[in-house]
This record gives C-alpha cells, structure tokens and sequence, in this order.
C-alpha cells in the first residue's frame, strides 16, 4: 500500500529553542488536525533528541538530513545513523543535492550510507535530480536513473523497502521555479517504472516517490494530484507553519 508523505527539511535554519517551538507548534496542530499524508520534520542534529521528545505519541514523524558513512568510531563531526536512530528520529535524507555538490558526496557513498542507515532501523529518504544544463541537454533521465542504479539500486528488495524516493530538480530548489506537474509527472513515472524493472511491479506500486523543488501552497495541490507523485520534500515553505501545513493539507 502506498503510503503519501509530507516531509519538511528545514536545512541549516533555526536555533534550538526556536526550533523545538516550532515542533511544539506543529505537534499540536496535527493532533488537533491529523493528516491525511505521513508528516515527517527533518531538522539540524541539534534538534533530534528535543523534538523527538515533543513529538511522541504525536502524529509527526522525525527525520535527519544528513548521516554518517561509517557506523561508529574516529570521524571527527559525523554523526552515526545509530546515534540518529538513539534521539528518536525515524528517517534520514541522503543524497540531498546541497549534500552532492557541497560536500562531494557521490553515488558510492550515498550507497553505503543508504545501507547502514537502513541496518540501524532508519528509513531513507533518498533524493535524486538533475541540474538545468542536464535538463536543457535532454539528459534527466539518465542522469537519475544513474543515481538511482548506483546508489539504491544494489540493495536488497527488504531493505529497499524501507527507502522514499524524493524527485528534486536541482534547478527548482530554492530558486522559485517549479517543475511543471507534467515535468513531475514524467520524471516520476520513470522512476517507478526503474524500479518495477529491478524489483518488480508490486514493489514499484507500494514505492512512495515525492517531488521537491519550490513547492508552496499555492502550487502543491496540482503537483500532488499527479498519479505518480506521492507527496513532497518542502525546503523554505516549511519553515512556515501556515504554507507547510497548507501544503500537507493540499494532499
Ligand atoms: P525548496 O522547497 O526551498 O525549493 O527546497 C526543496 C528542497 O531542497 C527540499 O529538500
């Protein structure tokens, strides 16, 4: 059963005190409220362990943005998908594009993070996407079915299972301009059918597949309307409780 998700990445914003407010909002509106998508709230590491607080037994769930490619020892700054999973958090992003130019993070080490944090329990959100010139060149499908082989694709079907797929043109993020809901559409169905090839047609159908990229209120409901779009992974807008909470509710 496919399963619709809402996922916020606040990226590198908000302090502690202001971000735990910012759970303890949502937290509350979602009780009152409850979604008919899966919300997920993926925040700075500092966040984890208070917001993991604040949202238990709530209707929020909890992601990182970023993990470890080894499982524990001398690697100054990172942070293990064990100690992710220990602050209460859910979920974790890999392959972020900020993460892939940035810090040079390349399908091989998207891979074995995927894979370690899928051994400590975590679900992926793992992110895919092409950039403007690789768009303008025709070669978008390509270039995700390329990330997609090379870091998801040699997983076992088990562990696969427990991966989102999230669509984010590297040309739409942060920059105001959005795929159109066909561009989505096609990019989307791609993907799906990537997937029925290596891990069949049931697999496919179960796998939910968000598209990032600008997403606001005032866009979100056409883009989710889409039969291969499952929902979205929300930059800016969801640092904003109305247009994020719009935006899960256009679902
Ligand atoms: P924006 O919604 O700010 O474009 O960011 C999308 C994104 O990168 C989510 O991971």
């Amino acid at each position: 059963m496919r399963k619709k998700i809402v996922a916020g990445n606040w990226k590198m914003n908000m302090e502690l005190a202001e971000g735990l407010k910012f759970a303890s909002e949502l937290d509350a509106y979602f009780k009152e409220k409850p979604a008919a998508a899966g919300v997920v709230l993926c925040t700075p590491f500092i966040h984890l362990a208070g917001a993991a607080d604040i949202l238990k037994g709530g209707n929020v769930a909890l992601g990182a943005q970023n993990c470890a490619s080894e499982p524990s020892g001398a690697y100054t700054g990172e942070v293990s998908p064990a100690m992710i999973r220990s602050a209460g958090a859910a979920y974790v992003i890999i392959g972020h594009s900020e993460r892939r130019t940035y810090y040079h993070e390349d399908n091989a080490i998207l891979h074995r993070k995927t894979w370690l944090a899928i051994e400590n329990g975590l679900s992926v959100i793992f992110c895919c996407g092409e950039v403007q010139h690789e768009r303008e060149a025709g070669t978008h499908f390509d270039v995700v079915r390329t990330q997609l082989e090379e870091g998801l694709f040699s997983l076992p079907e088990d562990a696969f299972r427990k991966v989102v797929i999230a669509y984010e043109p590297v040309w739409a993020i942060g920059t105001g301009l959005t795929a159109t809901p066909e561009q989505a559409q096609e990019m989307h169905l791609h993907i799906r059918t990537l997937v029925a090839g290596r891990y069949g047609r049931e697999c496919a159908d179960d796998m939910t597949i968000l598209y990032g990229g600008s997403c606001k209120p005032s866009n979100a409901r056409e883009i989710f309307s889409k039969p291969d779009v499952d929902g979205g992974l929300i930059g800016g807008a969801s640092l904003k409780k109305e247009d994020f909470t719009a935006i899960v509710e256009s679902i």
